[in-house]
C-alpha cells in the first residue's frame, strides 16, 4: 500500500507516518522508484501504534511495546503503567476542581476580599501536592517491586520477629473451608496477590481474583493458567453487582485505613447476591486496649522498631469495625486464628453459619 492510500485509510498525515519511520517503528519496503510500500506488518503495527497513542503512550515507549515480536508480557505492563498514569491524572485534576470549587464557595460567602494570597496559597499547596504525588506514583503500594519474591517471602517471613505469616497455609485453608461451607458457587477474592487463595478454593468455585498489582495478578496466572483475574480495587465501585456468594480477602485489608475500610464494606456488599458474604482474614486487634498491650510489650521488649511496622499499616480493630457493620444492619462473626490473623465474617439480612 502506497503512502497516499495508508493516509487516507488511517486519517494521518505523511509526516506522522515519516516520524514513525525516522524513529524506526514502522519501516516499509521501498519500490524500484524509491516510494514507500507498506505491507501487511506495517498495516498491522501502525493500527496499534494509533491506538496506543490515542490511549496517551509517549511514542518512544510505543516503540519499546511494538518492537520485535508480540510479547504479552510488556503490551500488559506497558497498558497497565499508562492506566496508573491516566488515573494520577484524574486525581490530580480531582484535586485541581476542589480546590477551584472550595475557593469559589469561600469567596461566595465571605465580604469583599481584597487580599487574595489566601487563595492562591491554597492554588499552591494544591498544586505542590500533586507534583508530590506525581513523583512517586510508579508503585506506590510497592506491591509490583513485591510481587516476584512474593511466595518465597511470605515463607520466610514465617517465624520472623513479628511472625505476621504464621500459619499462612492454615489460615487460607481456614477461609477456603468457610467458603466450602457458604456453598458458595462464584467467589471474588480481592486482593488476590498472586493467587494463592485461587490454589485452595478456586479450582472448586468459580472464582475471580482481583488486584491492584498487575505484576502480582502476571504471577499468579504464571502458577495458575486458568484463573480469572481482574485489576481493580477496594474502594472502585463493584464492577458487577449482586453476583457472588461470597467476597474473600487475606492479608490484604489492613492497607485501608479505618475510614477506606467503612468504604470497601460497602462497596464489597455491592457484589454479594442476598444472603452473601463478606469472608477476611487478615492481621487485626480485637480492640484498642488489646493494640496498646502489643504496643506497650513491644516497647518494653525494646522493639519499636517492630511496633512501627505494625503502626505502618492499619490493622483493624475488630469491635470498632463490628459496631460500623451492625449500624448497617448487618451480621459479624470472628475468630482468632494464628499470632494477629483474625477471621472476620460480615453476612447481609439472613444469618451467618
Ligand atoms: C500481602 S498481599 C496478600 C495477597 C494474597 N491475598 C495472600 O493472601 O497471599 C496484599 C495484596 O493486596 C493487594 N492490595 C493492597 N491494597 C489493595 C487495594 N486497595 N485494592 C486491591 N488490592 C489491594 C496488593 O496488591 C497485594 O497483592
Amino acid at each position: 500500500m502506497n503512502t497516499k492510500k495508508v493516509c487516507n485509510q488511517f486519517s494521518i498525515s505523511p509526516k506522522a507516518l515519516r516520524i514513525y519511520e525516522d524513529l524506526d517503528i514502522i519501516v516499509p519496503n521501498r519500490e524500484e522508484n524509491n516510494y514507500r510500500n507498506y505491507n501487511e506488518e506495517n498495516i498491522l503495527k501502525l493500527r496499534q501504534l494509533i491506538l496506543l497513542k490515542e490511549m496517551g503512550i509517549p511514542l518512544k515507549n510505543i516503540k519499546e511495546l511494538l518492537a520485535k515480536k508480540f510479547d504479552e508480557y510488556k503490551i500488559i505492563h506497558g497498558l497497565d503503567l499508562q492506566l496508573k498514569a491516566v488515573d494520577n491524572k484524574i486525581n490530580e485534576l480531582k484535586n485541581i476542581k476542589n480546590t477551584l470549587e472550595q475557593s469559589v464557595n469561600e469567596a461566595l460567602n465571605s465580604d469583599r476580599v481584597t487580599d487574595y494570597s489566601d487563595y492562591f496559597n491554597k492554588i499552591d499547596r494544591c498544586l505542590s501536592g500533586n507534583k508530590e504525588k506525581r513523583s512517586n506514583w510508579m508503585d506506590k503500594w510497592g506491591f509490583d517491586s513485591w510481587a516476584t519474591n512474593y511466595d518465597d517471602s511470605i515463607k520466610a517471613n514465617v517465624g520472623g520477629d513479628l511472625n505476621l505469616f504464621e500459619n499462612y497455609d492454615l489460615v487460607l485453608e481456614g477461609v477456603s473451608k468457610l467458603v466450602s461451607k457458604h456453598k458458595a458457587e462464584k467467589v471474588i477474592d480481592i486482593g488476590c496477590g498472586t493467587g494463592n487463595l485461587y490454589g485452595k478454593t478456586g479450582q472448586n468455585v468459580e472464582y475471580t481474583g482481583v488486584d491492584q498489582s498487575v505484576e502480582m495478578l502476571l504471577k499468579a496466572r504464571v502458577k495458575y493458567p486458568n484463573i480469572k483475574l481482574r485489576l481493580g480495587n477496594f474502594l472502585e465501585e463493584p464492577f458487577i453487582k449482586n453476583e457472588f456468594d461470597v467476597v474473600t480477602s487475606t492479608f490484604a485489608f489492613h492497607h485501608l485505613n479505618f475510614v477506606e475500610k467503612q468504604k470497601a464494606i460497602n462497596l464489597l456488599m455491592g457484589y454479594l447476591k442476598i444472603g452473601g458474604t463478606i469472608i477476611i482474614a487478615d492481621l487485626m486487634f480485637l480492640n484498642n486496649k488489646e493494640r496498646l498491650k502489643e504496643k506497650e510489650y513491644l516497647i518494653q521488649k525494646g522493639r519499636e522498631d517492630l511496633w512501627g511496622i505494625i503502626e505502618d499499616e492499619y490493622y483493624t480493630d475488630i469491635e470498632e469495625m463490628k459496631k460500623y457493620a451492625q449500624q448497617l444492619g448487618y451480621k459479624v462473626k470472628y475468630s482468632h486464628i494464628a499470632n494477629f490473623t483474625w477471621m472476620l465474617e460480615i453476612c447481609c439480612k439472613e444469618g451467618l453459619m
